[in-house]
């Protein structure tokens, strides 16, 4: 009997080579029993890019599903036959489902993903102040969930080292939604950390072992939860900080984790039993240095 080839999901982005996402996605292939497997499509510039996503139409191509990462989480829209509203609204798609027919069909599923976490971690939005740190593909999945959900935050106070990329982002969004509840500040001061019920850092300061931390560390108290979308290492300077203050802290790993159950979700069709999501959660858990 001739075996059939594989059907194929994997991520695009650029870099990729710390990307947990194959780590993951096949995990659950594996324990699945399917014949599936997940890949690293690094695509160096937008012409690759380009090419790639013509490629996606063409009869026979064996790709099904992808994730798309940082820097084509906006640019992936004008390739997509069918935007579903929410990432419509967010202006960022992170998972592609194709069919046979080679139709693309977008989803975001980082903002439904963050909402799962902070469901997990405890964490009621409603009423609260919330801070965030970077104005990034993270904070406008981060914004849309928390604009567009029933349950929202009082206030979001939003900083960002360049002050026009926040406003940019946050009229676009307003454009879409009720981001009426959405600040932006001039310094970190103006976060008033003190007064916030959560702090988010989506930025990249922690990732390589900087010690400067974004806000005052004394600032924080045990009222609030601190967050940092980083998760490896698995605690930053910043949750570091944050922990011996007595606050509750969180990595995003949780994040990554439920953003990926949820393209996983999309491509299957259908959701998965609880076990397959703890096999790919230890998969993730197995793949950062504790
Ligand atoms: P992601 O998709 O992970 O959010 P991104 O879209 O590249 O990544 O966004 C990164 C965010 O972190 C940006 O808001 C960036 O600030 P700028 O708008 O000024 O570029 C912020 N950022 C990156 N490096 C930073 C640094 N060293 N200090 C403070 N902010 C930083």
């Amino acid at each position: 009997m001739v075996k059939e080839p594989p059907a194929i999901y994997g991520i695009i982005g650029y870099p990729l080579e710390h990307s947990l996402s194959p780590r993951m996605h096949n995990a659950a292939f594996k324990a699945l029993k399917v014949n599936s497997v997940y890949k690293l499509f690094p695509l160096a510039n937008e012409q690759v890019f380009t090419v790639f996503m013509e490629h996606l139409k063409d009869e026979g191509n064996p790709i099904f599903g992808l994730n798309v990462t940082v820097p084509y989480k906006e640019k992936v829209l004008a390739h997509i036959d069918t935007v579903d509203p929410f990432a419509l609204k967010a202006g960022a798609v992170n998972t592609l489902v194709i069919t046979h027919q080679r139709k693309i069909f977008g989803f975001n599923t980082d903002g439904p993903g963050f909402l799962s976490h902070w469901h997990e971690l405890g964490f009621h939005l409603k009423d609260k102040r919330i801070a965030i740190l970077g104005a990034g593909g993270t904070t406008r999945a981060i914004l849309s969930v928390l604009c567009l959900i029933n349950d929202r935050p009082a206030s979001i106070k939003l900083y960002n080292r360049t002050y026009e990329k926040a406003e940019a982002l946050v009229k676009e969004l307003g454009q879409k939604m009720d981001a009426s509840i959405v600040e932006v500040v001039n310094t970190p001061e103006d976060l008033d950390v003190e007064l916030a019920d959560a702090l988010i850092n989506t930025t990249p300061v922690g990732l390589k072992g900087e010690t400067q931390l974004p806000v005052d560390p004394n600032l924080f108290h045990a009222d609030m939860l601190v967050y940092d979308v980083i998760y490896n290492p698995a605690e930053t300077p910043l949750l570091k900080a944050a922990k011996a203050k007595g606050a509750q802290t969180s990595n995003g790993l949780g994040m990554l984790y439920y953003q990926g159950v949820l393209s996983f979700t999309n491509w299957a069709g259908m959701d998965i039993d609880a076990k397959y999501k703890k096999i790919m959660r230890k998969a993730l858990e197995e793949g950062v240095p504790a």
